[in-house]
């Protein structure tokens, strides 16, 4: 086994995506544009991954600084792909193998032909391989020139011409240049050096390197590719949007394989890193994202919104939810139109009703909080009832309180709990009430009644 390293690189400018944000930032069906690549980066397993940064570098590095072992190679200023190239060196220095060399605004890529491009170039001791496509319009795109081909063989790539330096008969050719390559390491760098920018853009191009390693008699072999979808690459808005439409539309058709029922494919919004198992039913206009796991059987009926949560198996989601960071427990039901708040749990066979919010709380196995509640920072017990209406008054403007509702306890409709807070095993509050004290049996807010009040009042007025 040799050695693999990537780099990736995403220095340059972007200028078509007009935005104050690096291009490669962009998001598309759930990640960044260098998140697709780096995802699929990750299954070569390799020793080392250099992203090349240098147009707005330091949002670049910031938004993946989080991911272990990345390392950065600054390019300043941008003089071409053969120069961003050259900028990862001190990171590859001594070591040997294999360099798989990505662009970070390319996310279709299939980790099946990450592995059939490595695969090839070892098996052929080549010293570049580079992944070309066949395309109806290769305007834009490096054209791969190839020796004359003998007996029915296709020829062996002799160069690659850029569009700008083309002649007219090289611009028909239909075979392009994906600008992804596998290189062996060891010549790569000085020869790296000896690339000139004595071409239409003035740039130091890392394509000059096939007619290089041809002229000093070094191997340079070609993989094609089946579906030439999976080289675009994103240069505008436009491209961004076609290029969501296509990852959105593998991703479903994944699931849809694994036994996920989607309803309406075509509006169902799963993230890349979203897991969802067997015949969980998706109703359109679902959006799940981040780290969301989807148990089995689960039923998400339309317009609901959930981000890096945990659905058992079993769960209802109700039209028109919002989940954040929380945990939905087997059986549960949840909705229509109810906010699950970050750091809450909604316990196995648990109901949350609608117009119910919940924030850092927990709700028991079994218990029950349906109509039009605000339940903060509260820790509930198994199978209690919370009435329509109840609100934890969690806020005394300054510092949050918890408020604790023990097993079996029962809260009347329309009852204020003022935190700090304790509601005891099977006790009752009475509906109406303003509970300012722990309860232990049953409390209720004493009414006071004061006769001919009203009537004095309007006499007042009047
Ligand atoms: C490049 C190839 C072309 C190929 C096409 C495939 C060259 C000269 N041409 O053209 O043969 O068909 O990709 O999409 O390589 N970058 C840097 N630093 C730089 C310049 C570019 O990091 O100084 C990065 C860009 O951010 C981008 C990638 O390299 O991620 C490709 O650069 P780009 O300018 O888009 O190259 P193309 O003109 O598309
Ligand atoms: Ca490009």
């Amino acid at each position: 086994m040799t050695d693999t390293h990537v780099v990736i690189l995403a220095a340059g400018k972007g200028t078509r995506m007009k935005s104050a944000d690096p291009k490669v930032l962009h998001r598309a069906a759930g990640s960044s544009l260098i998140e697709h690549v780096l995802r699929a980066a990750d299954t070569l397993r390799p020793s080392t991954t250099v992203v090349v940064v240098g147009h707005m570098s330091d949002r670049v590095k910031a938004a993946l600084g989080k991911r272990p072992g990345l390392r950065f190679a600054l390019q300043e200023p941008q003089l071409g792909t053969g120069h961003a190239l050259l900028q990862a060196e001190p990171h590859l220095a001594g070591r040997s193998g294999t360099v798989v060399l990505l662009s970070g605004d390319v996310p279709l890529l299939r980790p099946a032909t990450l592995r059939a491009l490595v695969e090839t170039h070892t098996a052929r001791g080549a010293a570049a391989t580079v992944l070309t496509a066949r395309v109806d319009r290769p305007q834009g795109y490096g054209r791969i020139v190839r020796d004359d081909s003998q007996r029915g063989q296709r020829g062996r790539i002799a160069a690659i011409v850029e569009e700008k330096d083309a002649t007219a008969a090289e611009r028909e050719i239909g075979e392009i240049n994906s600008g992804i390559y596998a290189f062996a390491l060891e010549p790569l760098f000085t020869a790296l050096k000896s690339i000139g920018a004595t071409n239409a853009q003035g740039e130091y191009y890392l394509p000059d390197l096939v007619k290089i390693y041809r002229e000093r008699g070094l191997a340079v072999e070609t993989v094609s590719l089946d579906d030439p979808r999976e080289i675009l690459g994103v240069n505008s808005r436009r491209e961004l949007a076609d290029m969501t439409a296509i990852l959105r539309s593998v991703r479903n058709e994944e699931l849809m394989a694994s036994g996920v029922t989607l309803i309406d494919p075509a509006s169902a919004w799963i993230g890349p890193d979203v897991t969802v198992a067997a015949d969980t039913v998706i109703h359109p206009n679902v959006y799940l994202e981040g780290r969301t796991r989807i148990g089995a059987r689960c039923e998400i009926h339309a317009c609901v919104r959930i981000v890096d949560s945990t659905i058992d198996d079993g769960v209802v989601i109700h039209n028109f939810c919002v989940i954040r960071e929380s945990h939905v427990r087997t059986g549960a039901s949840v909705g229509p139109f109810a906010h699950i708040r970050p750091q809450s749990e909604v316990g196995e066979g648990a109901h949350v009703g609608n117009f119910t919010e919940l924030k850092k709380t927990t709700l028991g196995k079994g218990s029950k909080a349906n109509h039009l509640s605000y339940l903060g920072d509260a820790t509930i017990g198994e199978n209690v009832n919370v009435g329509a209406g109840t609100i934890t008054c969690n806020y005394d403007g300054t510092h949050k309180h918890a408020t604790i509702i023990e097993d079996g306890a029962f809260i009347g409709s329309d009852s204020q709990l003022v935190a700090p807070v304790r509601v005891g095993k099977g006790a009752y509050v009475a509906a109406g009430s303003s509970i300012v004290e722990d309860v232990l049996g049953i409390a209720r807010g004493k009414q006071v009644n004061k006769d001919g009040w009203a009537a004095r009042r309007k006499k007042g007025k009047g």
